[in-house]
């Protein structure tokens, strides 16, 4: 008979067991290619001691190629749960030393459950990803646990925050789970991501491209748009995660947590009254703005890599987050095109789906024109942006420092697309077109240049100023530059119980 002392030793052996996962051997070539373990991601991502596992000791149940005599306890995923700055989070750690943390029917069954938890629960749900994608041995049995996942992202899709870190070569089926999450992290140098690999690719297009060109960290957060962020190592990366999620209600049903703050709210900045250059043509930074406006100059931008000509992250004011949405003036002029449009669309949705009030900065000269945009289908996506600004009912507070022009005015963060409060500094240029637009338009025909030179002076001093839109009211107030600090936290204040709400209907059709 086995005595208590037995018993315990045989507890011990398979939490042991579970915690080795594919073994030493494996263990050290991991860290020998810069990554951490799942267990040594998850340890140094929560507050010290709040982690508890679940489904440690389960196994998978494949016969398939002698399956049946390579059982590892955990089969190839840490899940549990903890805290980050003592509010509950739900995680999920793929193993890559037990079978390259490949997906199994177990192993997306263990997912499966942390996700529902984290959907009943209300609290975030970040996925730890270093995965070969689905485990070959299983055949369809795994692309159905995928397919599983991905209906479940969906259904979790706009009630609680999903972020995704793609921390080892992801694969396959591997990509699509953190393609419908809210948000995804790479490291740079140790994480791939692709839908097929280098040599899958050179076999069916004869094209020839290393692992870092086509799924790199800097590939997807610079070209292709798929990530978010990219961080120095795994360490690093799991920290912006932890910063990101402060900025984050746990659910849809609640409001971001609100930090205290030295920060002064009445705080003025003199050095903004001449940062707007008289020329119309000189570009700025917008960034420089925002930074001097947020609480403690931080702005936690998101996807700094990809469509500059706008920008997007989370800052707070006098403690309470917000969504800011900015056209940089510094590259291309701050127009609106194809890239940009998605970018910017998919955070103000995002932050209306997460009560995050959106501050919009406007400087945009227009649309971007040509044939590259338009066979691009410039109309569909500057719609994106157009259309989630509309549908957006979270507080909406804007600010034009200088030019909004065209379509592009209406879209960013308009009154006429429910904006809450729209503030402009005088140096605000609003209006259908450009002077020398206009006038080339209004007197086509007329070939005298110094004419065409008082015209466009004259069309700009009448027109292109805040005054005929602060007289028409869809500006409520010409401020200072330098109160811009003040007046944005005195919006926020004002729009704080704001309650507004969309026709009911089963969802709305945006422009995909
Ligand atoms: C089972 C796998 C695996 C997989 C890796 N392994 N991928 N086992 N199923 N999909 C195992 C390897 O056999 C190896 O086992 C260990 O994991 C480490 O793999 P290595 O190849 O040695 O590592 P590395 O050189 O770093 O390369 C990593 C990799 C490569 C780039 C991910 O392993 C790879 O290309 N794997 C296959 C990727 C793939 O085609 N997946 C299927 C996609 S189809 P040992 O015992 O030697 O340690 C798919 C469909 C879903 O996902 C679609 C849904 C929409």
């Amino acid at each position: 008979m086995q005595t208590i002392e037995d018993k315990y030793r045989q507890f011990e052996e398979r939490n042991k067991a579970a915690e080795i996962g594919g073994g030493e051997e494996r263990i050290k070539k991991i860290h020998e290619s810069g990554r951490l373990t799942a267990r040594e991601r998850i340890e140094i991502f929560f507050d010290p001691g709040t982690f508890v596992e679940i489904d440690k000791l389960v196994t998978h149940s494949c016969v398939n190629f002698n399956m049946n005599e390579n059982r590892i306890p955990g089969d190839g995923v840490v899940c549990g749960y903890g805290k980050v700055d003592g509010r509950l989070v739900y995680v999920y750690a793929q193993d890559f030393t037990v079978f390259g943390g490949s997906l199994s029917r177990t192993n997306a069954n263990k997912i499966l459950k942390i996700s529902k938890l984290a959907l009943k629960m209300g609290a975030p749900l970040i996925g730890l990803n270093d995965s070969g994608g689905a485990r070959i041995q299983e055949g369809v049995r795994s692309l159905a646990g995928y397919g599983d996942i991905f209906n479940l992202n969906v259904k979790s899709s706009g009630v609680i925050p999903q972020i995704s870190a793609i921390m080892g070569p992801c694969a396959g089926g591997a990509v699509y789970s953190p393609a419908l999450t809210d948000f995804i992290f790479m490291v740079n140098r140790s994480s791939y991501m692709f839908v097929t690999g280098p040599d899958v690719i050179k076999t069916v297009t004869h094209e020839e491209v290393t692992k870092e060109e086509l799924g790199g960290a800097m590939t997807h957060n610079s070209k292709s748009g798929v990530a978010h962020f990219i961080g120095d190592d795994d360490e690093h990366t799991l920290m912006m995660i932890r910063e990101l999620l402060s900025f984050l209600p746990s659910n849809n049903l609640e409001d971001p947590p609100v930090v205290p703050t030295t920060d002064d709210p009445e705080r003025t900045d003199e050095s903004l009254q001449d940062f707007i250059p008289a020329d119309p043509n000189k570009p700025y930074d917008m960034k420089v703005l925002i930074k001097s406006v947020v609480d403690n100059n931080h702005f936690f931008e998101v996807m700094p890599n990809y469509a500059q000509n706008i920008l997007i992250g989370f800052a707070r004011f006098n403690g309470q987050a917000v969504g800011i949405v900015a056209n940089q003036p510094n590259y291309l002029a701050g127009v609106v095109d194809i890239n940009s449009s998605a970018k910017a669309a998919r955070f103000v949705r995002f932050c209306d789906a997460f009560n995050i009030p959106l501050v919009t900065f406007v400087d945009v000269p227009g649309f971007l024109p040509g044939t590259v945009q338009e066979y691009g289908g410039i109309i569909k996506h500057g719609a994106k942006l157009l259309y989630a600004y509309a549908e957006a009912t979270v507080p909406k507070i804007t600010i034009i420092t200088r030019k909004a022009y065209g379509g592009a005015y209406d879209v960013m963060a308009s009154k006429h697309l429910g904006a809450d409060v729209n503030y402009a500094y005088p140096t605000a240029e609003i209006a259908v077109m450009g002077p020398e637009g206009a006038v080339n338009i209004i007197f086509r025909g007329d070939k005298d240049e110094k004419a065409k030179q008082e015209r466009v002076e004259d069309y700009r001093k009448n027109f292109a100023n805040p005054y005929r839109v602060a007289e028409l009211g869809y500006i409520d107030e010409v401020i200072y530059p330098k109160d811009t600090r003040l007046k944005l936290i005195q919006a926020l204040d004002m729009t704080k119980n704001k309650s507004e709400s969309n026709p009911p209907k089963k969802h709305g059709n945006i422009p995909l």
